[in-house]
């Protein structure tokens, strides 16, 4: 035993070699059994893959950047669930590729704001935040009430996150362009952001 360590601590080589196999198999320790756990992969109650309409406003959410100063994942503590409502389990993400839990907290988190406010709040908001919050810092969107949302690439889109799990239809996927269609990237925008965390909006 006294050669080994002799042997690892006097070669930096051999050192670094063994550091890693350490932290290799632990990192495979802890990160493996979380892909098999139900409480990960299997939905909770009531949480059902984004319609095309809200999956088109995802990727508005997503371009804009919205995740870098919202997060979408309530910690279980007191102060975090008396002001946003149930904390965030994994089983509401497992439709989310790539999920938007986020670390950076600008603003309020938003894993339960689905149907806190109405469709015009959100719209009044987005277009200009100090018309409703008025010591508002966050940015104003105008543009997205006026450009139209992209409806072509929503299939391709549906047809992408199937191969990976979301259990969409075919019926669902064929259905997606007209249901996009005509929509301003405001409106997939707060249809997206009021189907959010509803599945628990209501435990305590
Ligand atoms: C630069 C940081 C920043 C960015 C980027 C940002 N926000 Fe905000 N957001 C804030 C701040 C700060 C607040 C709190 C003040 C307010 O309500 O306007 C807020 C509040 C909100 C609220 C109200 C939440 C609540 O519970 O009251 C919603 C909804 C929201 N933002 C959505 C969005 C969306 C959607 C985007 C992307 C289009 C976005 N935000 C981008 C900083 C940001």
């Amino acid at each position: 035993m006294d050669k080994i360590q002799k042997l690892i601590e006097e070669h930096v080589g051999y050192l670094i070699v063994f550091t890693l196999l350490v932290v290799s198999v632990a990192g495979l320790v802890e990160i493996l059994p979380l892909a098999f756990q139900k409480s990960t992969t299997q939905p909770v109650a009531g949480v059902k893959p984004y319609t095309a309409v809200q999956l088109a406003g995802r990727d508005i959410y997503i371009r804009e950047g919205c995740h870098t100063c919202h997060t979408q994942m309530i910690r279980p503590f007191r102060a975090e669930t008396e002001r946003y409502g149930h904390y965030s389990v994994a089983g509401e993400s497992v439709y989310d590729h790539p999920f938007l839990w986020g670390s950076k907290r600008t603003g309020p988190d938003l894993a339960r704001v689905g149907a806190r406010y109405s469709d015009e709040w959100h719209r009044v908001h987005l277009i200009n935040p100090r018309d409703v919050v008025p010591e508002s810092n966050m940015p104003a969107f105008p543009w997205l009430a006026k450009n139209l949302a992209d409806a072509d690439i929503v299939p391709t889109k549906m047809k992408a996150l199937r191969l990976v799990g979301v259990p969409y239809t075919d019926k669902d996927i064929a259905e997606a362009k007209a249901q996009v269609e005509g929509k301003s990237e405001m409106d997939v925008l707060v249809a997206y952001l009021q189907g959010l965390g509803l599945a628990l909006k209501n435990v305590r």
